[in-house]
Order: structure tokens, then sequence, then C-alpha cells
């Protein structure tokens, strides 16, 4: 099973109708359309990508399912997901989807960049209700990957383990530039 497949069976398990998702780079939409269906016509989802043909893309794949009504799609970066996510939902995601990397069959060079990711990482685990879950699919075999993949593994490391449960799955062929899976589940609210 590929780690993209093994991501949505995670949020699955979890992400039930009327649930409230975050895709954190939207892309050509898939994961969007995926956390669409799963909230369906009583929930919703928020959508991120710096990139206007992502959201022009992933527009056109959601509308076409009628679902574009239950997602919300913001051209902005995953690093202020929180000032575009209302007060009122804040606490309450049950699921976030992180898939870093470049849009395909787009610009490779436009791609998700350490510092941003874990300000943003950061701003999802404080948006995620108890039990929510995260899954960050991580590519360390392009230029900046790399780099990228292993500052998220670091970040992943120091979360407090009485609030979070983290779990790294690797490709069937691992090596060191094969993508990785790490899922990480809150484990109660915030302490603050
Ligand atoms: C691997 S693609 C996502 C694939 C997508 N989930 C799908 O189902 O097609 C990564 C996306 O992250 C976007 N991205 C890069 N930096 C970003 C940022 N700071 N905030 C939000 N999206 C960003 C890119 O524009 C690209 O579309």
């Amino acid at each position: 099973m590929s780690l993209l497949k093994l991501a949505h069976q995670y949020i699955e398990n979890e992400l039930c109708l009327g649930d409230r998702a975050i895709d954190a780079t939207v892309g050509n939409g898939h994961d969007t359309l995926f956390l669409a269906k799963q909230v369906g016509n009583t929930g919703r989802v928020y959508g991120f990508d710096i990139q206007r043909a992502a959201i022009v893309a992933t527009t056109a794949l959601v509308q076409h399912s009628q679902l574009l009504n239950h997602v919300t799609l913001i051209q902005a970066s995953h690093a202020d997901m929180a000032t575009h996510i209302p007060i009122s939902q804040q606490g309450k995601i049950t699921a976030c989807m992180f898939n870093l990397g470049y849009l395909p069959k787009g610009d490779k060079r436009i791609i998700t960049q350490t510092s941003s990711t874990l300000l943003a990482l950061t701003a999802a685990c404080q948006l995620l209700a108890p039990q929510g879950i995260m899954t960050i699919l991580a590519y360390p075999g392009h230029v900046g990957g790399d780099v990228e993949t292993a500052r998220v593994s670091e970040w992943s490391e120091q979360l407090d383990s009485k609030q979070f449960a983290v779990s790294t799955q690797f490709s069937a062929t691992p090596s060191p530039s094969a993508p990785r899976l790490l899922v990480v589940r809150k484990l109660c609210g915030d302490e603050s």
C-alpha cells in the first residue's frame, strides 16, 4: 500500500460526517476531495495552497463532485492557517493532511519550505481537536525535501508525549530518499 493510501486510511478511521478537516497543501485537490467526501455536506474542509493554479484545479475537482459548498479554499500559506480558520472551529479540527513537496505536473521549483512547514505544523497542532489526527507525507528525495524531512522529523520528536503520539511509516523499500509518513495524534486539549 502506498504511503498516501495509508494516510487516507488513518484519516478514514477518525473523520466522520459533519467533522471539520484541513488540507494544508491542496495541490491538484485529490486529498481535499477525499476529505470533503469523508465530512459530507454537514462538515467542512479548509484547504490551503500558495499557488493559484492549485486553487483553480481543486475548485474544479471538488465542484465536479458537487461538494464545493462544503469546502473553503484559501490561497495563502499554511503557516497562516490559524488566521483563516474561524475562532469557533479552532481546537475542533478532526484531521489535517500535509502532502509536502511540489505540485505534481506543476512548477517543480515551488516546493514547501522548511520554515513555513514547521510554523504550519505547530499551528495545526493547536487547531486539532483532542483525539484529532494529522498526517504528514514528506519527500526527502528532491532538493530541499531532504532538509525539510529531517527538520519535520526533529520537530515531531520534540512534541510533548503527554499531548501528542507520533508514529513514522517508511516505504516498503526504505532508503534515505524514500518518502515517509508521520502520523501525529493529539491526545488531549492544550494545557495552556
Ligand atoms: C505535493 S503537492 C500537494 C498534493 C495534493 N495534496 C493533491 O492531492 O494533489 C504540495 C503542494 O504544496 C503547496 N505549497 C507549497 N508551499 C506552501 C505553503 N507555504 N502553504 C500552502 N501550500 C504550499 C504547493 O504549491 C503544492 O501544490
